[in-house]
């Protein structure tokens, strides 16, 4: 199947490549200062692009300078995020999830909190924010750590009205191909923080810095983390599609809530994207993959669960009982009524 994109959002996304075009400017140019300036509307943070989501999260764990530190990250997430931290220089101290909204768990991260913690990261799993993130968030203030949020599955998603990347020192977003958002490639830390902000100009571009005209180079590690000028035109054009994107998931999340009970159960003031709608305990004769399992945990990747005797009973569980119903934009079946998508994913009537 095709990825849907409507003709009147392909004539839009043109029209801004003619513009790039004009403009001569391929990279550095006008779009990605239009694209962050709309993100950071949508989020309501500092936005800065980068090349994707991955480098988003490297940029954060190196701008906290976690080298010789240890990192508390939940075992039930990409991979991606473990890397980051370690490219970063950190230890990794993973942690469980808990089985209502498959993020990390407040009270395993006080089990391996420590005096070397630097940094806590809280992936939002699936698409909601996590539920205990204020609670997180007041444990890492209380605490004097860092508060980082993978927010790579969270394009619209809201708690208490406030999106992904509210909580923590900073959040990264993905625009990986498959989703919410998608660019292809892509990446945005959201911040509260200016100096951060200032620093990651400089850090995506080689550790180097313009100023009228003048070039020094004030960062020795920087690297070439920048987004083009084409990515980030399909950036302000899916900023403006991304309403249309979540009604429609929202208007088939509406009807799976009628056919699956044994689901995630989304708190009052939650508001998810609806990256994936997770059911448990269920054959499905339709589904996509899993949001992550074992073979995915960073504790399985890094072999440390055969070096070490640490257990992760929520994970598991997680990975064994969890199954997700098709949510991904132009499912075919989609605007089926609901006692129809009741018969065609579980045979009943
Ligand atoms: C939870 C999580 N974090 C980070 C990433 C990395 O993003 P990217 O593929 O854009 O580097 C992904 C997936 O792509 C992800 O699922």
């Amino acid at each position: 199947m095709l990825i849907p994109f409507e003709e009147e959002y392909k004539k839009k996304y043109y029209s801004l490549i003619d513009q790039i075009f004009d403009s001569n400017f391929w990279s550095d140019g006008k779009m990605l200062a239009l694209f962050e300036e709309k993100f950071s509307e949508y989020a309501n943070l500092n936005s800065v692009a980068l090349s994707n989501g991955g480098t988003a999260l490297l940029s954060i764990f190196h701008y906290l300078n976690v080298k010789n530190y240890e990192v508390i990250i939940p075992t039930n997430t990409f991979y991606a995020t473990s890397v980051a931290a370690k490219m970063a220089g950190a230890d990794i101290v993973y942690a469980d999830c808990n089985r209502g909204d498959l993020c990390i768990s407040l009270e395993d991260i006080k089990k391996k909190v420590n005096s070397n913690t630097k940094a806590v990261v809280v992936v939002h799993i699936g698409g909601h924010i996590a539920f205990e993130i204020e609670e997180i968030a007041l444990f890492c203030r209380q605490n004097k750590i860092y508060l980082v949020e993978d927010c790579a599955h969270s394009h619209g998603a809201t708690f208490l009205k406030k999106a992904a990347g509210h909580w923590g020192f900073a959040g990264a977003y993905s625009f990986y191909a498959t989703k919410t958002l998608p660019l292809g490639e892509g990446g945005m830390v959201v911040t509260k923080d200016q100096d951060f902000v200032d620093w990651l100009k400089i850090y995506r571009n080689y550790g180097k810095k313009i100023v009228n005209g003048k070039v020094s180079y004030p960062m020795k590690d920087g690297f070439n983390y920048r987004m083009s000028e084409f990515t980030a035109a399909l950036g302000v054009v899916q900023l403006e599609r991304l309403p249309k994107i979540l009604d429609w998931k929202r208007m088939l999340a509406d009807k799976y809530d009628k056919i699956f009970s044994n689901r995630v159960h989304f708190p009052p003031g939650m508001e998810s994207g609806f990256y994936k709608y997770i059911v448990f305990d269920y054959s499905l004769k339709h589904e996509t993959g899993k949001v992550f399992s074992y073979s995915d945990f960073g504790h399985a990747i890094d072999g440390t669960d055969k070096q070490k005797s640490v257990s992760f009973p929520n994970s598991d569980w997680i990975s064994e009982h969890h199954k997700c119903p098709p949510i991904y934009l132009g499912w075919e079946h989609a605007e089926k009524t609901t006692d129809e998508l009741r018969y065609l994913l579980i045979g009943k009537q």
